[in-house]
């Protein structure tokens, strides 16, 4: 035998060596979810480990999180029901939870990198991520305006990157221009390019009170039938001005994920979703398995498929492994 492919695995050092895939904390963003409050910490049921945290509670897990090498976190509010109307106008409430959570974290860690989404369902009182009209239809153009005010609120605070996940077409270029417009042309888009209209978000809208009272966002979010239209999708918002492009789950979609990147020379990010964590939670809880090796095989095959960030629930149990 001349080939034998075993001699490059039989020691730790060799392994390490031709290792192709590498995982380091620069890859990842923390999601962060946020509540009213001081000294408040509250656990999302749906996703065990997961809490919600009040915004001086947020700036010290920033801080501690960036220590350990993180740079970056992308803040979900947890509205108050009575905040959320049909115009979702606490969205660009200059004042707001999710405003003041951009300004005291960026306060006090200036050098970590801001995320947010812009998507109208954490404020509506129906949580579909736009405007709905009389015939339940999701309107795109009028959604759109209410994007850039969001946007702009959040540039106004000190977000480094909004990241709009709400799917209406033409988005993109109309936030880098209402952004351009305003003078903040160093903030940057991470658009949820190849976003699926997914079973796996149930934990996240459990943990921000955003589910559906009825229907389904299928006529926004894609079909997860569909790798064509994704490459579509990102080629445009790639047009449009996006800096980095999502692709939403990531497990269930890395060929997605691998065609975009053959695709594109931008970033491209994978959100590794609620129920792609929560479902190994479970299963780890239950005896099954050991989410810690579970979740770094996954960002492995996840960044393997061409992912260069991942935007995931898992941090701590990654960065213990690094
Ligand atoms: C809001 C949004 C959702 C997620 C991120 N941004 C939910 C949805 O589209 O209904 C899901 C994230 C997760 O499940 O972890 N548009």
């Amino acid at each position: 035998m001349l080939i034998r492919l075993r001699r490059n695995r039989q020691t730790e050092a060799v392994r390490r060596m031709v290792q192709e895939t590498t995982l380091t904390a620069h890859d990842l963003i923390a999601p962060l979810f946020l509540i009213e409050g001081s000294c408040q910490r509250v656990p999302v049921m749906s996703m065990p480990g997961v809490e919600c945290l009040s915004i001086d509670l947020a700036v010290k897990e920033a801080s501690h999180l960036y220590e350990r090498g993180i740079q970056a976190l992308l803040l979900f509010p947890l509205i108050d029901p009575g905040l959320r109307t049909e115009g979702a106008e606490e969205a660009w409430n200059r004042s707001g939870l999710l405003a003041r959570a951009i300004r005291e974290i960026k306060d006090a860690v200036p050098e970590l990198c801001l995320m947010a989404d812009v998507a109208l369902d954490p404020f509506t009182s129906h949580s579909h991520d736009g405007l709905v009209n009389a015939k339940g239809e999701v309107l795109n153009d009028e959604t759109i305006a209410c994007l850039i005010e969001m946007a702009l609120m959040q540039a106004e605070a000190g977000i480094d990157f909004v990241a709009p996940s709400d799917m209406m077409d033409g988005r993109v270029q109309a936030i880098r221009e209402g952004l351009d417009e305003e003078g903040y042309q160093q903030v940057g888009i991470m658009a949820y390019s190849a976003k699926y209209a997914s079973s796996l978000y149930d934990p996240f809208r459990n943990a921000l009170g955003t589910r559906l009272k009825s229907g389904d966002k299928r006529t926004y979010q894609m079909d997860p039938a569909n790798v064509r239209e994704a490459l579509l999708e990102a080629a445009l918002d790639e047009e449009e001005g996006a800096d980095i492009l999502m692709v939403k789950p990531a497990t269930l979609y890395l060929d997605v994920i691998a065609k975009i990147r053959a695709q594109t020379a931008r970033p491209i990010a994978a959100y590794h979703v609620s129920g792609e964590y929560s479902m190994v939670m479970a299963a780890h809880q239950a005896g099954y398995l050991d989410a810690a090796k579970v979740f770094h095989e996954t960002a492995l095959s996840i960044k393997r498929a061409g992912a260069d960030l991942i935007i995931t629930y898992a941090t701590k149990y990654l960065l213990d492994q690094m």
